[in-house]
Order: C-alpha cells, then sequence, then structure tokens
C-alpha cells in the first residue's frame, strides 16, 4: 500500500547535476531532471509513444527528450516535438505525461505524489536545523550522504530508524549499550499544521557503551549520558540527532519506497566535530555500519508489510513513535489516500501512473491521457479479481 498525496523525498539534489535521472517510487516510474532555470522537474518515466524511458533520454533546453524517437515534452508534461510529423502536423492533445510538483530542499529533491490542489497538500517537510547547513554550508557542521537498500518493506525500515529500544540489542557492536537496555520515559512531542502531522520526536538519555576506534582517543572516561533525539517527518524521512560530549551528530535519512519489498535509505549525515573532509569516509562508513547491524533484525520481520490494525502487534510504551507513524498512516488511508499495487502480472500488460494534480485541476483533459491512473486501473479488475 502507496500513501498518495503527500511529499515524498526520493533522491539527493547532487545526483540529478545533469540529464535525466529515474526514480522508482512504489513501482512507478519517474524521471527527474533539471530545466536551464536550475530547477527540478519530475514526472512519469513513460513516454506516451511506445512506453520509452524518459530517464534514458537527454535533457534538450528546457524539455525531455525520449530517447527512442526523440519525442519532447516540456516541464509541464507537454509533448512540443515529435520529430517524425511532417511540419505543420499539429501535436495530438493525448501526447502528454503526468507531471508531478517539485522541489529542490535540504539536499533532497521532494516530489508531490498525488492529485491534490496545492492549498489542499499536507506542507512540505522542515526538517530542523538541515537548511542552514547543507544549502547555506554555514560554519560548524559538515555533511555526508549516503545510500542503504533492504530487501524491506518502506513502513518497517522507517519504524526501525525510530525505534528507540532495539538499540542495546541490534548495536551493541556500535553505539548500543547492552548492559543498559531500560529507556526512561520520554514524551511525545507532535507537531500539527493545518490538521496535517508533520513531525513527531521524542528526547531520551541513552548511556553509552565504551568508546572504540578513533572516538576513543577524544571520550572523556566518565562517560556522561548522551542525548538523543528520535522522530519523524511524514511521509518517508527519519531523524536521529544525537548529542556527544565532542559534539553534535544529525542523521536525516529518506526512505525511498522502491516497491513493497525493496526500500533505499539515503541519508544526509551532519556532524560538528572532525570537519574537515579527511574524516568524511568513517562518518559514511558508521553510518552504513548502524544500517547493516540493523539489516537481519528488518528483513527478518514478519509479516513483511506493516499490519493495518493497531492491535495486530504488541506495543509497549518504548513503542509510542512507531505507534505514531501508524497513527498517521491510518490517518491516510482514512482519507482515502491509499494507493493499493497493481500485479506484476497487470504491469506487464498494462502500465498506470500515480495521479498528477492536472489530472484534477484541469478537466477538459479528462480524455487526454493514455495511461490510466491506479484507481482507474483497479476499478477495470473483474469484480472478485484477486492479486496475483
Ligand atoms: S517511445 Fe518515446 S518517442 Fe517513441
Ligand atoms: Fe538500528
Amino acid at each position: 500500500m502507496f500513501i498518495k498525496n503527500n511529499w515524498y523525498a526520493v533522491e539527493f539534489g547532487h545526483e540529478v547535476a545533469a540529464g535525466p535521472v529515474l526514480a522508482r517510487i512504489h513501482g512507478h516510474d519517474l524521471v527527474l531532471w533539471r530545466s536551464t532555470d536550475g530547477a527540478v522537474h519530475a514526472q512519469s518515466d513513460l513516454c506516451v509513444h511506445r512506453g520509452g524511458s524518459l530517464a534514458g533520454g537527454t535533457v534538450e533546453g528546457d524539455c525531455v527528450q525520449c530517447p527512442y524517437h526523440g519525442w519532447r515534452y516540456d516541464a509541464d508534461g507537454a509533448c512540443v516535438r515529435i520529430p517524425a510529423n511532417r511540419s505543420g502536423v499539429p501535436i495530438p492533445k493525448k501526447a502528454r505525461i503526468d507531471a508531478y510538483p517539485c522541489v529542490e530542499r535540504y539536499g533532497f529533491v521532494w516530489v508531490f505524489l498525488g492529485d491534490l490542489p496545492p492549498a489542499e497538500r499536507p506542507p512540505l517537510p522542515e526538517l530542523d536545523g538541515l537548511e542552514e547547513h547543507t544549502d547555506t554550508k554555514a560554519a560548524g557542521y559538515r555533511p555526508v550522504y549516503g545510500d542503504f537498500t533492504w530487501n524491506a518493506n518502506y513502513d518497517r525500515v522507517l519504524e526501525n530508524a525510530v525505534d528507540i529500544a532495539h538499540t542495546p540489542f541490534v548495536h551493541s557492536g556500535s553505539f548500543g549499550n547492552a548492559d543498559e537496555p531500560e529507556i526512561q520515559d520520554f514524551d511525545l512531542e507532535e507537531q500539527r499544521s493545518d490538521g496535517h502531522l508533520v513531525s513527531v520526536r521524542a528526547t531520551v538519555d541513552l548511556k553509552p557503551p565504551r568508546p572504540s576506534g578513533l572516538w576513543k582517543f577524544v571520550s572523556k572516561k566518565d562517560r556522561p549520558l548522551v542525548t538523543t533525539t528520535t522522530g519523524f517527518y511524514p511521509p518517508n524521512v527519519s531523524m536521529l540527532i544525537v548529542r556527544l560530549p565532542m559534539g553534535e551528530i544529525r542523521i536525516f535519512t529518506a526512505a525511498v519506497p522502491r516497491d513493497e519489498e525493496t526500500t533505499v535509505s539515503k541519508f544526509c549525515m551532519l556532524r560538528t566535530f572532525f570537519t574537515g573532509g579527511w574524516a568524511d569516509k568513517n562518518s559514511i562508513q558508521r553510518t552504513i555500519k548502524i544500517f547493516t547491524e540493523d539489516r537481519a533484525s528488518v528483513e527478518g520481520q514478519r509479516p513483511e508489510l506493516l499490519p493495518f490494525d493497531l492491535s495486530a502487534e504488541l506495543h509497549v510504551k518504548s513503542d509510542s513513535i512507531q505507534l505514531a507513524y501508524r497513527r498517521w498512516r491510518q490517518e491516510q488511508l482514512e482519507r482515502g489516500w491509499g494507493l493499493e499495487s497493481l500485479s506484476q502480472d497487470e504491469t506487464r500488460r498494462a502500465v498506470a501512473v500515480i495521479p498528477s494534480p492536472q489530472r484534477a485541476a484541469e478537466p477538459e483533459f479528462a480524455k487526454a491521457w493514455v495511461f490510466p491512473t491506479v484507481e482507474e486501473a483497479l476499478a477495470e479488475r473483474a469484480p472478485g479479481e484477486v492479486r496475483a
């Protein structure tokens, strides 16, 4: 189940430096590209001519060009050039692809995947302290970026990122303290804007394990408590702030759902100590190590998909951030924003897209779409037909 009508962090801005880039989101291929004014655009990757992948094409000025027969689409998704047509032949109205609202901020490319008009959209998440440190490179924080791929559903991956109680067990080889598994009571801080949940966080003091490696030489002997803040910004970004004696680490991670079973975590890790470039590699490796420690637990969870029923698993007090995520998800489903997936068999024969705002905003285009939306494709299923 995919939740539409939200702003997803789907890629790093620096990955869309030149040329079109493919971003697969829950089985739907998007093409990301940059126009001459530097703006990033996100569109359905499927050329309506013969289903060519636009990400394999080129950017030509302010258009993306399909590699197969050279059709060109502008930033609004309208085809503006069909090279094989004789001059003067008008371009059909149907020659258009879905274009999604797209913003570059905090080093990430955010795409609004849904069809709501601007006033009704949940706001773009505000990632605490990230803009000033990555966009303006203000003194103090040094950012590094990296990816990690999981054979797991993105709800499970995101919940793991905000799970406090697993640390002493799963991370006893790094920052978890196996001797101190108890989690003190914490308050959940929930922020809402226009009726939408925009952030959830909690702060706890954790007792650190004995330091090792490079850290050993800069840590004091009496180990003070490590004040740690963790939480998430719906729909797909988690956050971790760790206040160590020598400085602070902030990790913002976008859990990008490739499909129901595959998730790519794209992280930006900032640090206030060892801010020279020489420590970048070590910082990336440390973050990857944490994910690697998590891998077996997250990929081993059953059911693989998060249950819809809040009582389907047993929750205790220390699980309250994950519960907040499940409540948010439930809220989205109640708004009717859940998008079911088509089966592999169905998508081999026919494609369906996540609806873009233009579909709802411009009724005169109602019949001008070559590919149906996921909802339309699902409605076409024979009654009683089930997923393969
Ligand atoms: S498939 Fe894209 S131009 Fe023909
Ligand atoms: Fe973990």
